[in-house]
């Protein structure tokens, strides 16, 4: 057993912390309040190689492992939620799919420009009524001759106006249940393809998270990926790589809010002395930093299992399960410490708060990891 990162693993790490904290900290709490895309922020995050990681360099990607791609989520959660979740959201649910299976031609048609971010990605499996339970999917897809025609409608879809391509889930045998699910590219630009208005949310305000309607959008057949029926295990495939990018989105929401405590605690003098001297908020700080190490070795457990080519399903729900729960433990104790302060804007810990809330929604809640685990604990 190792516990040590390599020089690369640091180079990533250290790259996305200053990335982090020079491209992404001036303006967060100004896109949080209006709602905006960070999208200069993630073109210089393409730039940089962080949108395709993992992707192979024959088509423009980094060719790093997902330790690395955990490294750099973490430090870039740390400070801007908004650009990770895009960033999650292109390599894992978008990149990785379509490098795995995705045909030559479909991958030398996206991949080098998706990895190098001159165009981002959304995946599209939600709908206003399959959520968790999605294999009720609603949207379908009808073969005729050498196209389908997609009809149905999308929701809290994850760059939904800035992506320009989208996998979109959707039935194509509805007698067949998940066996009839089937995944396609859908370019943004097809005729019968809306998007739908952008949602106001608690947190992760900077990310676009939009309804798409679509309506007899043809799609041609060289645009399915795999076969007809592979579209349902296709998207658990790629949730599970998924989860592990939310759970070091978890992991650094909460180590930037920890952080953050740590250092105001060491400022802030209360009854003549730093509030760190007091045992009331030693213990806070113990208990956060015990449960983000704990989140970060499953998190890290889960990357490193992928990275072996073993089975990471369960890992990777364990970690996010447990990540999203500190996430959310650990930033409204970070709040605490901060007081007052801690309840508005300028100290970055209430926004922390309100994003952590998402990472055990998004990707499948954490009552659906209990969910995936228990179901590899019995079987
Ligand atoms: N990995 C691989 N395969 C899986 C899997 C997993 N984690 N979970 C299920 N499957 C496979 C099963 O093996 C089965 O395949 P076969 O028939 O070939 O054997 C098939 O999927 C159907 O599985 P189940 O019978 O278990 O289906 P179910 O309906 O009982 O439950 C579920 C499946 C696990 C609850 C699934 O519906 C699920 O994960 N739901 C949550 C969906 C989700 O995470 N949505 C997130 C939306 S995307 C998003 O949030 C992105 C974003 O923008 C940030």
């Amino acid at each position: 057993m190792n516990f040590e990162y390599t020089e690369e693993h640091l180079a990533v790490r250290d790259a996305a912390r200053e990335f982090a904290q020079t491209e992404l900290l001036p303006g967060v709490i100004e896109r949080d309040t209006e709602g905006k895309f960070p999208a200069e922020q993630v073109k210089k995050m393409g730039d940089l190689g962080f949108m395709g990681m993992m992707v192979d360099p024959k088509y423009n990607g980094g060719g790093m492992d997902a330790v690395s791609y955990v490294l750099a989520m973490e430090e870039i959660s740390k400070i801007d939620a908004s650009a990770s979740v895009c960033m999650s959201v292109n390599n894992s649910l978008v990149c990785w799919g379509l490098e795995k299976y995705g045909s030559e031609a479909q991958k030398e048609k996206y991949l080098p420009r998706l990895a190098t971010g001159e165009i981002i990605g959304a995946f599209c499996l939600s709908e206003p009524e399959a959520g968790s339970d999605a294999t009720s999917q609603r949207t379908t897809a009808d073969l005729h001759g050498d196209h389908y025609l997609l009809n149905g409608t999308k929701n809290w879809i994850t760059n939904g106006s800035s992506a320009s391509v989208y996998l979109v889930i959707a039935q194509t045998d509805a007698s067949k249940g998940h066996k009839g699910i089937s995944a396609f590219i859908v370019e943004k630009n097809s005729e019968g393809f809306v998007i739908g208005k952008k949602e106001d949310k608690l947190g992760i305000r900077g990310s676009d998270t939009h309804s798409l309607m679509f309506t007899d959008v043809k799609v041609p057949v060289e645009n399915r990926i795999g076969e007809e029926g592979f579209g349902f295990n296709f998207a658990m495939e790629n949730l599970n790589g998924g989860r592990i990018g939310i759970a070091a989105q978890a992991l650094g929401i909460a180590s930037g809010a920890y952080e953050l405590a740590l250092a105001y605690s060491k400022e802030r003098k209360a009854f003549g002395k730093p509030i760190s001297q007091h045992q009331a908020i030693q213990f806070k700080l113990a208990d956060m930093a015990t449960q983000i190490e704990a989140a970060r070795l499953l998190v890290l457990k889960a990357a490193w299992l992928k990275d072996q080519g073993e089975d990471y399903a369960f890992a990777s729900a364990m970690a996010k399960l447990y990540a999203s729960e500190v996430a959310m433990n650990v930033t409204i104790e970070a709040v605490q410490v901060h007081g007052g302060y801690g309840y508005v804007k300028e100290y970055h810990v209430e926004r922390l708060m309100r994003d952590a809330k998402i990472t055990q929604i998004y990707e499948g809640t954490s009552e659906i990891q209990k969910i995936v685990i228990s179901r590899s604990i019995i079987r």
